[in-house]
């Protein structure tokens, strides 16, 4: 059953970048169950409409931490909420991404835009345990250095290994420059033994799937976020059908294996 959406606050809020930004929310009186990286809520804007948005941190106590493109009506009536500002909130919905899989391996965080906000709170996990993995490596991909988000994060996973790249260097910038797989040359990762969390566009998510396949890395051990129009949230309306999987309860983390022959039938 669809279950209405609770009222939050908006307590803390950033913007990132020129259309992103980020909103601490916190809950008026009873509060979602705590979330998992990966899992996302359905943020409602008053008088708007309601979108599906990942966590972007684990927060403390009830607190939910997402960040927001603006690219439409809802979105944009997101963006622009104030501190003190009021949303719905419904959730925790989807899958997981699946760390425990990851365990005693290398980890490779692989994000094109804004697929990094998702896959921070893993990022967060991964480096607060670091004893339970092998290396990691986060790579980072944008369209140009004013898009890059999380700069005051990147220094903390310099070490293992991070890394952004731009689709479009801007005057003064003398970083990487080029499709993100350009930085799998940089990382370090034994194939054989490594777990890849893949976010962002799908063709950037396919031609960073086929690059690890090629390396030696299996496909069931790449996970993938997808992303469809989402209504119900609840596995009832069908609106984010892929296939034979709904993505609202099936996914987003799906597993490349699973998602690759449903991905390329689409593209015929
Ligand atoms: C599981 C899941 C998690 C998501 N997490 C985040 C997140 O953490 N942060 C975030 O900013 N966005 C996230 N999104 C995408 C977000 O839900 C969409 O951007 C939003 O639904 C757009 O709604 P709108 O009313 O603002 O724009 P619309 O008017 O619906 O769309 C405006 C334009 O954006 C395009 N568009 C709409 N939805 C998407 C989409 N899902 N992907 C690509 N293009 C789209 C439309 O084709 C149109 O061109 C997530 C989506 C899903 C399914
Ligand atoms: S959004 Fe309704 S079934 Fe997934």
């Amino acid at each position: 059953m669809m279950s209405a959406p609770l009222p939050y606050r908006v307590v803390d809020r950033r913007d990132e970048t020129h259309d992103t930004a980020t909103l601490v929310l916190e809950p008026a009186g009873e509060a979602l169950a705590p979330f998992a990286p990966g899992q996302f809520a359905m943020l409602y804007a008053f008088g708007v409409g309601e979108i599906p948005v990942s966590v972007s941190r684990l927060a403390d106590g009830h607190r939910v931490t997402h960040t927001i493109r603006a690219v439409g009506a809802v979105s944009r009536a997101l963006c622009a909420l104030p501190t003190g500002g009021w949303v719905g909130a419904r959730g925790p919905f989807g899958t997981a991404w699946d760390t425990a899989a990851a365990h005693g391996n290398d980890l490779l965080v692989i994000a094109g835009g804004i697929g990094i906000a998702p896959l921070r709170p893993l990022v967060d996990t991964v480096v607060a345990g670091p004893h339970l993995f092998g290396r990691l490596s986060v790579l980072a991909g944008a369209r140009t250095p004013a898009d890059l988000l999380y700069e005051d994060d990147f220094p903390a996973w310099e070490e293992p290994f991070g890394a952004v790249t731009v689709d479009r260097p801007s005057a003064g910038w003398t970083g990487r420059v080029g499709v993100v797989t350009t930085l799998l040359r940089e990382a370090r990762f034994t194939p054989s033994d490594t777990v890849a969390f893949l976010c962002g566009p799908e063709v950037m998510m396919r031609a960073t799937a086929r690059a690890l396949i090629h390396q030696g890395v299996r496909p069931d051990r790449i996970q993938v976020s997808l992303e469809r129009n989402m209504r119900c949230a609840v596995g009832h309306c069908g609106h984010c059908q892929l296939g034979p999987l709904l993505l609202c309860r099936d996914g987003p983390v799906v597993r490349y294996d699973r998602a690759e022959p449903i991905l390329n039938v689409r593209e015929l």
